[in-house]
């Protein structure tokens, strides 16, 4: 049987897809990238980087990029791509991160918090890696869709689910979290992040020649949901 959220197993395949996608390349990237303002001249680290789009995108805006992911296969593919200039290691985001406290302004978080139970470790360790000030960007599934993806029956439940996708041929396996909106918002909010922005964009206008299917869905269907958020000023009020 193959296994589940084993993104080594599909690694090129995903890559190569969410280069192009209307999913992540006119919907989801340019969303993040527009929270996450202007990078230059900021350490930025990407939690959950794949195959590193992001971090080009912004590396290419002059941030100093680190990327951290649970797959070996796609830290790979991103080290091809990025160049041994750019630390990029294989990390699980369950557990506490080898970098020391404030060594980021920016955390983005791109897809990745639908694979995690508990958001609470996550949070506390962004918290903890970014400056006094620093800013998380987050992108996740949209709690109304995965809830009716999932065929749901409470939606204020926070539950696991199966999902699987076509991709080459091959049936892809996931499991994912759903939790509701305002768990999203009382973990951020736990673990010392002020809400800067909750975002329901839409998908950049050309998706509409280019993929008119997944441009009417995205235009009219919430699949992603954006926060921005930023820890405090103090370093004093960042203690638990
Ligand atoms: C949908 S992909 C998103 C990749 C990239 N951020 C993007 O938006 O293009 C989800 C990524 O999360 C990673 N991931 C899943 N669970 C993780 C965990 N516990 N710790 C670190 N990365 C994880 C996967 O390996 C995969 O690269």
């Amino acid at each position: 049987m193959e296994s589940e959220n084993d993104y080594d197993e599909f690694a090129a395949a995903y890559s190569e897809d969410n280069e192009s996608n209307a999913w992540n390349a006119l919907y989801e990237r340019p969303a993040s990238l527009a929270l996450a303002g202007n990078v230059a001249g900021l350490r930025v680290l990407d939690a959950g980087c794949g195959a590193g789009a992001h971090a080009a995108a912004l590396i290419a805006k002059g941030a100093q990029v680190t990327g951290i992911d649970k797959s070996p296969a796609l830290v790979a593919i991103a080290k091809n791509r990025l160049g041994p200039h750019v630390r990029l290691e294989q990390a699980d985001l369950n557990a506490r991160l080898a970098f020391e406290d404030g060594s980021f302004e920016l955390v983005i978080a791109s897809l990745v918090m639908h694979y995690l139970q508990d958001w609470y470790p996550a949070l506390t360790e962004f918290r903890r890696v970014l400056v006094p000030g620093g800013r998380v960007v987050m992108s996740t599934h949209h709690p109304f869709m995965d809830h009716v993806l999932a065929q749901g029956s409470n939606y204020f439940e926070t539950y696991e689910f199966a999902d699987q996708w076509k991709k080459g041929g091959r049936t892809i396996r996931t499991r994912y979290w759903h939790r509701p909106l305002h768990a999203m918002v009382d973990a951020l909010t736990e673990a010392g992040f002020a809400i800067e922005a909750i975002s329901e964009p839409q998908p950049l206008p050309q998706a509409r020649d280019l993929f008119p299917e997944a441009y009417e869905t995205l235009r009219t269907k919430p699949r992603f949901i954006f926060f921005a958020a930023r820890t405090p000023k103090s370093a004093a009020a960042l203690k638990t």
